[in-house]
């Protein structure tokens, strides 16, 4: 059974995981449009992420005896400037997310809730990843600079960066 306070905490983990599908699809979006193929199939397969990521959490609360809400969600920006702040965005969000799961596990332990503090290990893993992976990205794009030709290049390699959802969540 959930506590009230990790139940809360859950279901605003929910809904930031929701926001951050939703600031992907955007970047898709915009990515798609302004020619970046490879980056807009890596923003599409990063926007299913999260929205697995979501969907986990749903499950578990559900499961846990609790209600799992699905609410109202802010507006993700349309414009991003450049593929080079888009990726900046995108670190500061994951940043952002390692943040909040760091805070809902040290609710858990708070509540002597360590079921959910065990559910969440997976997530801290993934948030590693995540940051990793924009980290990688960000320095690809520090080294090609303006310069156009590698620009094209690095738009196919993204393409090797996408990782495939797993099937069992
Ligand atoms: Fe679900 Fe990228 O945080």
């Amino acid at each position: 059974m959930l506590s009230p306070k990790v139940e809360k905490a859950l279901n605003k983990q929910i809904k930031i995981e929701a926001e951050s599908s939703q600031i992907y699809l955007a970047m898709a979006s915009w990515a798609e449009i302004n020619g970046f193929e490879g980056v807009a199939q890596f923003m599409y397969a990063q926007t299913d992420e999260e929205r697995m990521h979501m969907l986990k959490i749903v499950k578990f609360v559900n499961e846990r005896g609790g209600h799992a809400l699905v609410s109202d969600l802010k507006a993700p920006p349309t414009q991003f400037g450049s593929a080079k702040e888009m990726f900046e965005t995108l670190f500061k969000h994951e940043v952002f997310v390692s943040k909040s799961i760091n805070e809902l596990v040290d609710i858990t332990l708070a509540e002597k809730d360590y079921a959910t503090h065990n559910f969440l290990q997976w997530y801290i893993a993934e948030q590693i990843e995540e940051e990793a992976t924009a980290r990688t990205i960000l320095d690809k794009i520090e080294l090609i600079g303006e310069e156009k030709s590698g620009f094209y290049l690095f738009d196919k390699d993204i393409k090797a960066m996408i990782t495939p959802l797993p099937t069992d969540i």
